[in-house]
Formats: C-alpha cells, sequence, structure tokens
C-alpha cells in the first residue's frame, strides 16, 4: 500500500465543511481515498481501524479508533463527538466476520445505530449498482447485494429524521486512479448492468455530499462516462429525486 502523504488541514475549498468526520473501512482502497479527499478539504478525520498496526499508513494526518463493526461498544466510542460518517466497508469472505452478512448488512447497521444514538447528523455509505436485484449473479458471493441492500435500508430509516441526512452511492465495478479524471453518469433506479468507475470518485461524492444540500437523503447510481478532467463532480447530484 502507498504511503499516505497528505498533510493535513490543506484547505483550498470554500464549502469546506466543518465538522469532524469518521471513515469506517478507512483501511480499503476506496476509505482511503474519503481520508484522502477529507484532508484535501481541510476536514477532521477519525479513522475506525481493525488493527492499530494498519493505522500506521495515515500517520498522525487523523484520529485513530479502533474497533470491529461486530462490537458495538467499539462503535458507540468511535462516532462520540463526530457530526457525520462515511462508510466504505466491504465484505470479502463468504464466512467469518468480512462476510456480506457481518460487514454490509449487520456492520452497516450497527455503526449506523451507534452514529444515530450519537447524535451523528449525516450517514454516507458505498453500496454497489445491483443492490436491489436479488436476481444478480454477485448474490452468489454469500448474498452480497442484497445484504448490502438491507444496510441501505436500515441507514435510510435512521438518517431521514428531521435534522439527519444520508447519501447511498451505488457505484459500478471499482478501479484506482486519481479523482476527477472522468465525466461521471448518475441515475436513479437501479436500472445500470455495468461500468466503471474510479474509487476516487467514489470517495469525492460522498466528502461532497457532507455539504452539497442537493447530496442529501439521494440513493443514486454512478459510473464513468469519457476521459475528461472535471473541476467539479457536483452536477452528479442534478436531478436526482
Ligand atoms: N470491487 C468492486 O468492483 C465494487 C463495485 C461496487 C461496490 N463495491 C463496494 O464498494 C465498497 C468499497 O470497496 P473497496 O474495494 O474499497 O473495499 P476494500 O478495499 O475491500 O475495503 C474494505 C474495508 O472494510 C473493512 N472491513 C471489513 N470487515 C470489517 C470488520 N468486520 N470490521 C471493520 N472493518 C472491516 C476492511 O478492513 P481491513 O483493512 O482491516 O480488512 C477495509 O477497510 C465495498 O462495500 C464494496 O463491496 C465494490
Amino acid at each position: 500500500m502507498t504511503k499516505f502523504n497528505i498533510k493535513k488541514s490543506i484547505m483550498n475549498n470554500t464549502f469546506a465543511y466543518k465538522g469532524k468526520v469518521l471513515v469506517a473501512g478507512s483501511t480499503g482502497k476506496t476509505g482511503l481515498w474519503v481520508v484522502k479527499r477529507l484532508l484535501h478539504y481541510g476536514i477532521p478525520v477519525r479513522v475506525l481501524v481493525r488493527s492499530i498496526e494498519k493505522a500506521a499508513i495515515f500517520g498522525d494526518t487523523v484520529e485513530v479508533a479502533v474497533g470491529h463493526v461486530q462490537n458495538s461498544d467499539n462503535l458507540a466510542e468511535a462516532v462520540k463527538g463526530c457530526d457525520a460518517v462515511i462508510s466504505a466497508l466491504g465484505s470479502s469472505q463468504f464466512f467469518g466476520e468480512a462476510s456480506p452478512a457481518e460487514v454490509d448488512r449487520d456492520g452497516v447497521s450497527r455503526l449506523a445505530d451507534a452514529a444515530a444514538k450519537a447524535g451523528v447528523k449525516h450517514f454516507g455509505l458505498v453500496s454497489s449498482i445491483g443492490a436491489t436485484k436479488w436476481f444478480h449473479p454477485l448474490n452468489l458471493f454469500a448474498g452480497v447485494l442484497s445484504m448490502k441492500l438491507a444496510g441501505e435500508n436500515h441507514v435510510k430509516s435512521l438518517f431521514s429524521k428531521k435534522g439527519c441526512s444520508y447519501t447511498i452511492v451505488r457505484p459500478g465495478g471499482l478501479q484506482d486512479g486519481e479523482p476527477l479524471q472522468n465525466r461521471l453518469h448518475s441515475e436513479q433506479g437501479d436500472h445500470l448492468w455495468n461500468g466503471f468507475i474510479n474509487r476516487s470518485d467514489v470517495a469525492e461524492l460522498l466528502v461532497l455530499s457532507l455539504w452539497v444540500e442537493k447530496a442529501k437523503n439521494k440513493t443514486f447510481e454512478v459510473i464513468s462516462e469519457t476521459p475528461e478532467p472535471q473541476h467539479s463532480l457536483e452536477y452528479c447530484f442534478d436531478n436526482l429525486s
């Protein structure tokens, strides 16, 4: 994994959000980008990591909370004092603590419960295109898409209440690469079957959703359309209902 080399508080955006954000799944490929983009905007970050050794990659740029999504006490401690949570959690095994049921459904739900209880105001979630398609071949992997949908629904039910908000991003296949290098296509209704997007752009959308009003309480699918440098990805939230 590449060394994390973004300096704390690089403030170059007048819209920057003022709260502190907990990033769950921070050691994953998308989570790392979420942390990088938050720091790019000068937003204070706390990361949730499963092992303190893995947090070394962040140096002293972030606060660190150690915990597993199976442990409600860990999560209560992790969310304390945070204004928003962004989850880039993802399952990687059929069974055990990194399975879809444990991470994408129960882990996300437990994290949302802890966040709502602690007064966190906004919850951003990485899900997937196809989340509503129970018959999708990806569900052969321990029902991963259905587990993601259950996690989505739990977040929605908790964070659509007065004074709170959520943003659920359903990306196509994830790729590596720098942010803002592609024109994106966003839509709703879970009609997309294929398409790819850089993890860094998914991260950027979740970070923008902290302060862009038209991103609040929205669930949408997103993929790259054409290679074309972008100044901002805010247009992805236009026309979302
Ligand atoms: N791959 C694709 O093409 C694709 C397409 C659409 C959507 N998605 C979804 O996008 C999301 C991000 O994908 P990614 O490739 O960036 O994921 P990733 O690199 O596999 O990262 C997953 C993260 O979840 C953490 N995690 C797993 N089990 C955990 C547990 N029990 N407690 C705490 N943390 C736990 C991992 O921690 P450790 O570092 O400790 O393992 C890691 O930080 C995932 O939900 C994925 O399913 C992926």
